[in-house]
């Protein structure tokens, strides 16, 4: 039979049908079909709220990374992340960091951009000296969508304008910058550029067209800074091959997507954990580390007078606490009082943080005794397990596999033969 995915109606069935369609269509076995519909914490009907066509929840697993002091504090770091690794050496990162303090933030408070793309004007220069001379009224017609986010402090403080070149000729672009407080800010500034719209029109005789946030959030920059005492790190030999993997980053684009790749594997883990919006910030951070032309590093190393090497981080995190899914997911509000904060900012802060915990601990690894050892001992347990290692034959199974440096499943099963043969 011919299959089709054109479903009517689907979206207005309850998950069960749903998933009942989707067995259908795939053929989805009854494992399959619990696999999918078991739900952890997070209920099913509270994922249906969340996004559409909810069949079921999908887990990863959730660890804490140990050893982090922030700002003097010491601070325990959930992380959401399918790879193994990441929180060993995050929690590694950290704990040399503690010899010389720990890590040292700062931030430029959350102020997100919203843009209105203004097209059809004759005189774009002209147009945008009468938008920053109509700038109040255009500041009054955004915070009059938010008057809560107003009463808080924030709401849209300033505005800028650029004329662009384009390939369809030359565009005016108009910028609200909106302090968003705690919120990611995506709803509230969305809200507005579509509220400033019509009179953005009006004031330029132009045609407004795309009216959205930007992600290359460059007015909400978050910044750490770690200094690594040497001798905590393995000495100078350590430090000089962190360095090179450092220049290594900066001068070449295909290492640097794997050494930004890296920060984002800490960072992602924590912006998803919180139950916040990792695209966005994945977007803000990559397109950030292209600002200036070349993509290069959000990272820097540099070796102080004493030799210790001096590592920081800068990149916008658009995260929030409240107004998206971490003000509703059960797991993710655990997390933010694990993380014990009360603003986005400071969440932000520790996100830096860990991006160059992160960072750090693949450069040393990389630079010494290479990655994979780190690696190799949860693949070897995944693996004793597929070759059929009981609960009390992997941990000998995984000894044998990592000394022979030779994780394969037909390895594990000669091993498991060789321990059952001796029993
Ligand atoms: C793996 O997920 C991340 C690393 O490749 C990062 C790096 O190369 O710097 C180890």
């Amino acid at each position: 039979m011919e299959r089709s995915s054109r479903i009517t109606g689907f979206y207005k069935l309850p998950p069960e049908e749903r998933l009942k369609l989707v067995r259908d269509f795939a053929g989805l076995n009854e494992e399959e079909i619990t696999a999918i519909f078991t739900t952890g914490s997070l209920r099913i009907e509270q994922a249906d709220r969340m996004i559409e066509n909810v069949i079921g929840t999908f887990e990863l697993p959730l660890g804490i990374a140990t050893n982090f002091k922030i700002d003097g504090r010491d601070v325990l770091i959930p992380m959401a992340i399918e790879e193994p690794s990441v929180v060993a050496a995050a929690s590694n990162a950290a704990r040399m960091a503690r010899h010389k303090g720990g890590f040292f933030t700062s931030s430029t408070g959350p102020l997100m951009i919203g843009q209105v793309q203004v097209t059809d004007v004759a005189d774009p220069f002209g147009a945008k000296m009468e938008l920053l001379a109509n700038k109040d009224a255009i500041i009054e017609k955004a915070n009059e969508q938010d008057p809560l986010l107003v009463k808080l402090g924030g709401g849209c403080k300033d505005i800028q304008v650029r004329v662009l070149d384009t390939i369809r000729g030359p565009m005016v672009i108009l910028h609200l910058l909106v302090d968003c407080r705690d919120a990611m800010g995506a709803n509230a500034v969305n809200t507005m550029a579509e509220a400033v719209a019509p009179l953005v029109e009006r004031i330029t005789g132009g045609r407004v067209y795309l009216r959205i946030i930007s992600n290359l959030a460059t007015f909400r920059l978050a910044r750490a800074k770690a200094i690594f005492d040497k001798e905590a790190i393995g000495g100078e030999e350590v430090v000089e091959g962190i360095l090179n993997a450092y220049a290594f980053a900066k001068a070449d684009p295909y290492r640097c997507a794997t050494h930004n790749k890296g920060i984002m594997n800490g960072v992602t883990a924590v912006v998803l954990a919180t139950g916040n919006d990792t695209r966005a910030v994945e977007a803000g951070a990559h397109s950030y580390a292209a600002f200036n032309g070349g993509y290069t590093s959000l990272t820097t190393y540099e070796k102080n007078k004493d030799g210790d090497l001096v590592g920081t981080i800068e990149l916008p995190v658009a995260v929030g606490l409240i107004g998206g899914a971490t003000a509703v997911h059960p797991v993710a509000k655990a997390c933010v009082k694990i993380l014990g904060i009360n603003t986005a900012d400071e969440l932000s802060r520790i996100i830096a943080a860990v991006g160059l915990a992160q960072n750090f601990a693949a450069l040393r690894a990389l630079a010494t005794e290479g990655i994979q050892r780190g690696h190799m001992t949860l693949h070897a347990r995944n693996i004793a397990v597929m070759a059929g290692a009981r609960e009390n034959e992997v941990d000998m199974v995984v000894e044998e596999l990592v000394n022979l440096r030779k994780i394969r499943i037909d390895v594990a099963k000669e091993i498991l033969e060789k321990i059952r043969g001796n029993k």
